[in-house]
């Protein structure tokens, strides 16, 4: 079998028990053998600053390389009054510069958002698909995952206790490896 694809996972929170790393670590373990997916840490990344970007910090270009290697990349967020937590839509904008070396430029993406509440973080996800369709990510379409209630969906140790949702987002995986295959091999 062919090595397994390199999947960057950034997540839209930064708090220690965030329901959204919980989820992306559940989805790491569910992940089928034709994925590899790796949460990259996004909270120490400065505000970007196009006067900085003259002389970039280590943490932005170190982001840039890393992006820039995968083969997709599969965002986890909550949704901050309705729209995408700042820290994510940070390291899309880090991400995006210099003008004409976007890390992000043809790499296919799938986004999964979630939230306490029961709308599942629908605004933060239709938000999220404006920036990237004027990236170039090409968005896996469906099946759309808005997981509402995520904080009865997880066991004492943080993975996903629930089956039906366990089922859905295997089957979101197994979509998402094949929208790769589809979108951007190489
Ligand atoms: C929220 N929360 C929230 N939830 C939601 O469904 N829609 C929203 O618009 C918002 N807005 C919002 C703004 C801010 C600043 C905070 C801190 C929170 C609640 C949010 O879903 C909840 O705190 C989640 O637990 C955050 O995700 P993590 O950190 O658990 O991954």
């Amino acid at each position: 079998m062919s090595n397994p694809r390199d999947v960057v996972v950034l997540v839209g929170s930064l708090r220690k028990e965030s329901y959204s790393r919980k989820l992306a670590k559940g989805l790491i373990a569910l992940a089928p053998a034709q994925l590899k997916l790796e949460i990259v840490e996004i909270g120490e990344l400065q505000l970007y600053n196009q006067d900085v970007d003259e002389n970039p910090p280590q943490t932005w270009t170190a982001f840039r390389d890393r992006v820039r290697r995968a083969d997709a990349v599969l965002f986890v967020t909550p949704e901050y009054n309705r729209s995408v937590p700042a820290p994510l839509k940070n390291a899309i904008d880090v991400g995006s510069r210099p003008y004409g070396k976007s890390v992000w430029d043809g790499k296919p993406g799938g986004i999964i958002s979630a939230s306490p509440g029961a709308v599942g973080g629908f605004g933060a996800n239709h938000h999220l698909r404006q920036s990237l369709v004027f990236l170039n990510i090409p968005i896996l379409q469906q099946p759309e995952a808005y997981i509402g209630g995520v904080d009865k969906l997880l066991d004492e140790q943080g993975g996903i206790a629930n089956e039906s949702t366990k089922g859905f987002l295997s089957k979101y995986l197994t979509a998402f490896a094949s929208w790769i295959d589809k979108t951007g091999a190489r």
